[in-house]
């Protein structure tokens, strides 16, 4: 367990390499425009997140489920689910922004707890 956990941590700081400084942007836009639906860590545990019967994009079976393309799209494009539904970014946000939130969605498995304490922590 301890192991894991160290092992998640380097995981974490090279899902970061790609800019630590972005990956902060990242967590800002994602508490800013994504958390009132998909919550602070990804679980959809949020008023509207349960009214919408929204995925846990923290799950393990979730993310492998799901390519790096994939969730760019639905950012970019928007989703639905029934009458749920989920603008596309890709006129709010930069391609920069998108790419950078498509790392952070993924820092989301890697360690909700980090991945929360990293949004606290700004
Ligand atoms: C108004 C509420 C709402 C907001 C705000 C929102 N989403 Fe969504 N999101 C949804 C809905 C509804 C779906 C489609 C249902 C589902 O797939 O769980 C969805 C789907 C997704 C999916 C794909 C889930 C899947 O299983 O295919 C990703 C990834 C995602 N959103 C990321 C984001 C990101 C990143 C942001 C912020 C830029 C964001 N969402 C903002 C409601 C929202």
């Amino acid at each position: 367990m301890h192991l894991a956990s160290k092992t998640l941590v380097v995981g974490l700081i090279c899902a970061a390499s790609a800019g630590a400084a972005d990956m902060k942007k990242a967590a800002r836009d994602w508490k800013s425009k994504c958390a009132s639906c998909h919550g602070a860590d990804g679980k959809g545990h949020t008023d509207q997140g349960k009214k919408m019967k929204l995925a846990d994009l923290s799950s393990a079976s979730w993310q492998k489920a799901n390519t790096d393309a994939k969730i760019k799209e639905v950012i970019e494009n928007g989703a639905k689910n029934g009458d749920a539904q989920m603008d596309g970014y890709k006129d709010k946000l930069s391609a920069e922004q998108i790419d950078a939130l498509v790392s952070y969605v993924r820092s989301l498995k890697a360690s909700s707890k980090a991945a929360k304490k990293k949004a606290a922590a700004l």
